[in-house]
């Protein structure tokens, strides 16, 4: 059996630093924001390249709360992608602004930025590229276009902890970067969490009101705010494991790079890392039009796999209301009918890769 993620492993070779973590806050009562969530905020700023972090209780409240911080609301227009995590485009739904789609650069699986243009109008106030995979996207050109046209950008780096764009680490690009750490994340809590990073101090002291009832001081509340903190226990648990991520990033890259070798000798389409790009690999998607023939294959042999994501949000029910049709994004699409996201975590071993890379090539050789 090869599990998708293996979140138990993990936990067995830290577990007496978290549990000493988790005692510590239980000791202290301090169980929403408190000491440990505000060290890890300065912590895990410094490890992005960031000034600030603002610590929330999911990847989804940070992106709500970047774009609410930004100003942006009902009569704007926010530009991402389709082959992302639904909540990129619930977010900003939840502001009240319109999201507007352009296509993916189907090597990176990231927006192209020779799309982007086009799809700028007199009301959009924001650009969300999403580091789908662990990948960043192009962020030079996407900043440049960006900034001629007087927007702001939201890096969705939920996927994406210390991945690196021409050196630069992700969450010092653009003007806020949003962070999930939902447990099988590269970084992930026991439980959700999410943080905001930015130089700017207004938006820090925005969404530092927003994630607390928007409150300036206690029951002084001066914006309408939501109930967002992140919890001290996960504060205290991230601190733990964020001294270990940099081990673990390149446990994710020495696995891909063991089935980058075996599965090219094999014929299969594996994942590109771009020029620019350091991947920290929270995804590793092959691509295959057999997909559900080779998912099937695999499951039978004990390994498991997963799709991220298999219909692109312009297609899905939830967002009919939009009114994009099939067609309109054929990239995303592909990548949709096409991707397959084989087992990926720090501990995974050089027999565990080898034996999916073994049935991948068999599948290869039957197709
Ligand atoms: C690309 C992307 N954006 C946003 C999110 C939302 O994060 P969360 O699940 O912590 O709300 C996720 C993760 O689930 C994600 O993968």
């Amino acid at each position: 059996m090869i599990p998708f993620v293996d979140l138990k492993s993990q936990y067995a070779s830290i577990k007496p630093e978290v549990n000493a973590a988790i005692q510590g806050v239980l000791d202290s009562c301090a169980f929403t924001l408190g000491p440990e969530v505000a060290a890890f905020e300065q912590e895990f700023a410094t490890y992005s390249g960031a000034k600030f972090g603002i610590g929330v209780n999911s990847g989804t409240s940070a992106l709500h709360l970047a774009l609410l911080a930004a100003g942006i609301g009902p009569g704007d227009e926010v530009i991402t992608v389709p082959h992302t995590f639904v909540a990129t485009v619930s977010a900003i739904h939840y502001s009240g602004a319109r999201p507007v789609f352009v296509d993916i650069e189907p090597r990176s699986f990231t927006l192209d930025p020779t799309k982007l243009e086009a799809a700028i109008t007199p009301k959009t106030k924001a650009i969300i590229p999403v580091h789908l995979y662990g990948q960043p996207a192009d962020m030079d050109p996407i900043c440049a276009i960006a900034k001629r046209h007087g927007v702001i950008v939201i890096e969705d780096a939920c996927q994406a902890h210390g991945a690196e764009y021409k050196g630069r680490r992700v969450g010092s690009i653009g003007d806020m970067a949003c962070f999930s750490f939902y447990p099988g994340k590269n970084l992930g809590a026991y439980g959700e969490g999410g943080l905001v990073v930015t130089d700017n101090p207004e938006y820090t002291r925005t969404i530092k009101m927003l994630r607390d009832w928007g409150a300036e001081k206690k029951y002084h509340h001066v914006l309408k705010g939501y109930n967002y903190r992140l919890e001290g226990i996960q504060g205290a648990i991230l601190r733990v494991k964020l001294r270990h991520l940099e081990a673990w990033t390149k446990g994710r890259q020495m696995a891909a790079a063991r089935y980058d070798q075996a599965l090219k000798a094999a014929g299969a389409a594996v994942p590109e890392v771009m020029p620019y790009a350091k991947h920290v690999f929270h995804i590793y998607a092959v691509r295959t039009p057999n997909r559900q023939q080779w998912m099937d294959a695999l499951q039978a042999q004990g390994i498991q796999t997963g799709i991220h994501y298999p219909t692109p949000v312009h297609l899905l029910p939830a967002f009919a209301d939009l009114g994009y049709k099939a067609g309109q994004f054929p990239h995303s699409e592909r990548a949709a009918a096409e991707v397959l996201s084989l087992p990926m975590f720090a501990e995974l071993t050089a027999e565990q890769t080898a034996e999916v890379s073994r049935a991948i090539g068999q599948l290869v050789v039957a197709a």
